[in-house]
């Protein structure tokens, strides 16, 4: 039987309208939820990805504010910048995008980000604290706000959508970056999942991923997940957004013959992609609610 196909287009929509509604509640209460970016260098999939940050801003009456820095740019200018934003009142979340130029230190210039603005959830402060959480209420109660990564987040929203039971689940996340594969595998273990997270050196990757109840991509591979990796009634996230040849946008997965053995499946346009910014709006609100209770 074929996949059902979760639809993160159309999840995040509704998800756009409730967000939207959140961000009228706080300018009743006087604050305005502002976004700023961080672009360094001409990256030319980098300024696509942050015009589209801002746009999303824009639909739900967020403020965002753009910086961008030449691609020469010093560590020191970079910091500085971040620490501009980090005292300015009218920003509650910084997203620096990622990859920086190689003269840019990546550790340095995340923990400059102060973590009650960290809205990429990068900061090793948030990031251990998800890795610390023995369950997902522990990162947002009365005590302590943690931003989630918007790429795993968009991923949980989707599986709770459709209803799907984490707990006591077999999962594989395959790919191991800071940005999608460890924070997906601590966020599924932090739901009760039994997680395995593989890479380029596990040995029998094919035998590991069709153990999967819930398979991961996160690879950056053109279809490296095949039907034979894939067990019958799997749930497929494919967080892959790799050009073809042709130009078009594909996955990670080889949506074609998976659909006909997954049980849920991620189309690529229009799955995880859609639901990432749509999160990266979810934590802003997050995060400026936080400072009304600070
Ligand atoms: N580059 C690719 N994905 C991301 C992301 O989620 N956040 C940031 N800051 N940079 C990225």
């Amino acid at each position: 039987m074929s996949a059902r196909i979760i639809d993160g287009k159309a999840i995040a929509s509704a998800l756009k309208v409730e967000i939207k509604q959140e961000v009228e509640n706080l300018k009743s209460s006087g604050i305005i939820p502002g976004l700023a970016t961080l672009l360094i260098g001409e990256n030319p999939a980098s300024h696509i990805y942050v015009k589209s940050k801002h746009r999303a801003c824009q639909e739900v009456g967020i403020a965002s504010f753009d910086h961008v820095l030449p691609a020469d740019s010093k560590l020191e200018d970079v910091i500085g910048t971040v620490n501009k934003l980090n005292a300015d009142r009218t920003v509650h979340a910084i997203l620096v995008q990622l990859p920086l130029p190689p003269q840019i230190d990546v550790d340095s210039v995340l923990n400059a980000i102060s973590p009650w603005k960290d809205v990429d959830g990068f900061h090793p402060a948030n990031l251990g604290r998800l890795f610390a959480a023995k369950d997902l209420s522990e990162l947002s109660n009365d005590k302590r706000v943690v931003p989630i990564p918007c790429t795993p987040q968009g991923m949980l929203v989707m599986l709770q959508k459709c209803g799907v039971t984490i707990a006591g689940k077999k999962a594989v996340v395959v790919g191991r970056s800071m940005i999608v594969g460890k924070p997906m595998a601590a966020l599924l273990l932090a739901c009760h999942a039994t997680v395995t997270i593989a890479h380029s050196k596990t040995k029998d990757l094919e035998g590991c991923c069709r153990g999967a109840d819930i398979l991961v991509a996160a690879i950056g591979k053109i279809h490296m997940i095949h039907s034979g990796m894939v067990q019958e009634g799997a749930v497929v996230l494919d967080v892959g957004i790799n050009r073809q040849p042709d130009g078009k946008i594909t996955g990670d997965v080889d949506f074609d013959s998976v659909k006909e053995k997954a049980g849920w499946i991620t189309p690529v346009p229009g799955g995880v992609g859609p639901m990432t910014i749509v999160m990266l709006l979810k934590n802003t609100v997050l995060l400026a609610n936080s400072f009304l209770k600070r």
